[in-house]
């Protein structure tokens, strides 16, 4: 299953950040942006428990969110959408899963993996900007269920029909929230109209 932000801000700055012309500085600022406002509605179903607060009035019956959340950035463009997440869930435990796609056959290849201890709460959430064949999601979900993983959903700034279709015949438990399907592939596996090589464009690479 999939969930496209169709909010008009975040479809604002997706009109930006696609913008050939945006500089490396604000491609981060709106990776940032793009990122909050998806995580927004992705995590809108998190866990909650009641807890007593005492303000300077009274005793307050509130609520905390209760699961242990593992933010998980696909390295390296994943990194780019961290902060934003974590502005929203600053208690977030991080793992790194680094991997990178072969430029020849496509294929993502892993070079890092450093996750924190799993728990029987723990809600992973898998962040990469782009979801192209889908192959390095598909990737990091099996490395992550191998570990122990439970519970799990990506967000993404951009994908595309084809990537979409190969994690939900991989992964059918997952959820993949995106700020926007786009039309397709092209011929070197880049999405259309997409935002290019988001690593590239996230830290001028390129
Ligand atoms: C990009 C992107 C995803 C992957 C998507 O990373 O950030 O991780 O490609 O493609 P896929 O869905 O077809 O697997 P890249 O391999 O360019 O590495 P980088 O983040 O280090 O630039
Ligand atoms: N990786 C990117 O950075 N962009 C794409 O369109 C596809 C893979």
């Amino acid at each position: 299953m999939h969930v496209e932000v169709d909010h008009p801000c975040v479809q604002h700055k997706l009109a930006l950040i696609r913008d050939a012309e945006t500089g490396h500085k604000r491609f981060r600022e709106l990776a940032t942006e793009i990122t909050m406002f998806v995580c927004y509605e992705a995590l809108k179903n998190l866990e909650l428990e009641d807890v007593e607060v005492q303000t300077p009035v009274a005793t307050a019956q509130c609520r905390k969110i209760a699961n242990d959340v593992f933010v998980i950035p696909i390295l390296r463009a994943g990194i780019g959408m961290l902060d934003g997440i974590l502005e929203l869930v600053p208690t977030a435990r991080v793992g790194f899963m680094g991997l990178y796609r072969d430029e020849a056959t496509k294929q993502p290849v892993e070079y890092y993996n450093k996750m924190p201890v799993n728990t029987d709460s723990a809600i992973y959430i898998v962040v990469d900007p782009m979801l192209a064949t889908g192959g390095s999601t598909v990737a990091a979900l099996d490395a992550l269920k191998a570990n122990g993983m439970k519970r799990g959903i990506v967000v993404c700034i951009v994908t595309c029909p084809e990537g979409i279709a190969t994690v939900e015949s991989a992964h059918p438990d997952i959820t993949i929230y995106t700020a926007s399907v786009d039309d397709y592939l092209n011929e070197k596996k880049y999405i259309v109209p997409g935002l290019g090589d988001a690593g590239d464009r996230l830290f001028g690479t390129r």
